[in-house]
């Protein structure tokens, strides 16, 4: 079959690997039709992390069940399903209390498995025809049949659910004012749950004009931090005030503020901490790293960070981080669109062909003619 395989920093192609089988009673055979590229992609993509040639990128799969394993009992040939992007057993210590994204069984010696990315197990990614889903009854979350709503099912896989788990995490109320650093896929989907939630208002901030658009046209306000300081605009547009809670969707490749492409891991971090008010808290599914060979001075390279913790004490702020545990969410937010309550594909900027996921990769690195969200179609 055709798939997207990793060639090095900032290469891909599309090139025939082995067609996956059944390995296990619990299996499942996905055909792909929609696998979307991910803003995660980009960190293995741009060779920042340790993945190696080789690897069938692709962890937002969604598609038709071709084959099932004997083992299977809920699901059937042509069933429509989306999968979470983490692999997990559904059983374990963590899995049982909903932390699918941190699953103990599916990747040993480490915290949770994923398809298709460096370091979480030896699950090959669905940007391909075909695509194998371990503990298919657990990990296959089934779907209306046709084709209504593709776009945004395709979302489930991934940044809908990380997005509303950033708020989640930060607890967002009815109510309440959220910033939310980054208008990439999840930070829209982020800035997009809290208003599902009831935000009285969301600041976002990033500096990609199509995507501050995107950002304007849901009804959040967009900052732009090439325009200065983000945590001033805000507070100026607040008189002086900061706000309740605050999302870093952005993660350890963030960009200074001001400067043209400096990196600065710690930046968004910092300015969460000057601008959430006391007592508030931070939700962060923006990416962090324990190792990350090019990053900017030897502490990021360990994926250390100078942070002001001594003024997140002060302010007494609470924090959450990590992997989103996908099954939490995507039952209720597949039911929420098939409600018409959401609409998640408002992100979706383009749906190219499998054979074309070079120049798709290009593009949206560069962030370039719009690309905000991108899904392959074998
Ligand atoms: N926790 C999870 O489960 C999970 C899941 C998916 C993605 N992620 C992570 O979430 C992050 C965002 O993903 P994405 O797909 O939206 O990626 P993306 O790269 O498309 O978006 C990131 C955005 O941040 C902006 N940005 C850079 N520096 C900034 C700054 N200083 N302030 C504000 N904005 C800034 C960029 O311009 C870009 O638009 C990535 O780190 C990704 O790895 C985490
Ligand atoms: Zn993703
Ligand atoms: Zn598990």
């Amino acid at each position: 079959m055709r798939a997207v395989v990793y060639k090095g920093p900032f290469k891909v192609a599309v090139e025939q690997v082995a067609d996956p089988k059944i390995q296990h009673p619990n299996d499942a055979i996905v055909r792909i039709t929609s696998s979307c590229i991910c803003g995660s992609d980009l960190h293995m993509y741009e060779g920042r992390t340790a993945a190696q040639p080789g690897i069938v990128f692709g962890h937002e799969n969604m598609g038709i069940i071709e084959e099932v394993g004997p083992g299977v009992t809920t699901l059937h040939k042509g069933d429509r399903v989306v999968m979470p992007f983490n692999v997990a057993c559904g059983f374990c210590k963590n899995c049982e209390r909903g932390f699918t994204g941190f699953c103990l069984t599916v990747n040993p010696g480490f915290a949770g498995g994923a398809y298709g990315y460096v370091a979480m197990g030896p699950y090959p990614g669905g940007q391909a025809e075909h695509l194998r889903v371990p503990y298919a009854d657990f990990n296959a979350l089934k779907l209306p049949q046709g084709n209504e709503h593709e776009e945004d099912f395709a979302m489930l896989a991934d940044i809908f659910p990380t997005g509303y788990h950033g708020t989640e995490l930060a607890q967002v109320s009815p109510g309440e004012s959220v910033v939310v650093f980054g208008a990439g896929p999840v930070g829209a989907m982020a800035a997009y749950s809290a208003m599902i939630r009831g935000a009285a208002v969301v600041y976002v901030v990033d500096r990609v004009a199509e995507r501050l658009q995107k950002i304007k046209e849901i009804g959040a306000v967009p900052i732009d931090f090439s325009k200065g300081d983000p945590v001033q605009q805000i507070r100026q547009m607040r008189n002086g005030d900061g706000v309740d809670k605050g999302i870093d969707a952005v993660g350890y490749q963030a960009v200074q503020p001001g400067e043209k492409d400096k990196e600065a891991p710690s930046v968004v971090l910092e300015s969460l901490i000057q601008i959430v008010n006391p007592t508030g808290m931070l939700g962060i599914p923006g990416l962090y790293v324990p190792s990350d060979p090019g990053g900017i001075d030897p502490h990021a390279k360990h994926g250390q960070i100078l942070l002001s913790f001594g003024k997140l004490f002060e302010k007494g702020l609470r924090l959450g981080t990590g992997q989103c545990n996908v099954k939490r969410y995507n039952r209720y937010l597949r039911d929420m669109i098939i409600a018409g309550r959401a609409k998640p594909s408002f992100i979706v900027s383009n749906n190219v062909s499998l054979n074309d996921a070079s120049t798709a990769y290009e593009k949206f690195d560069k962030r370039v003619e719009g690309y905000t969200k991108v899904i392959l179609k074998p």
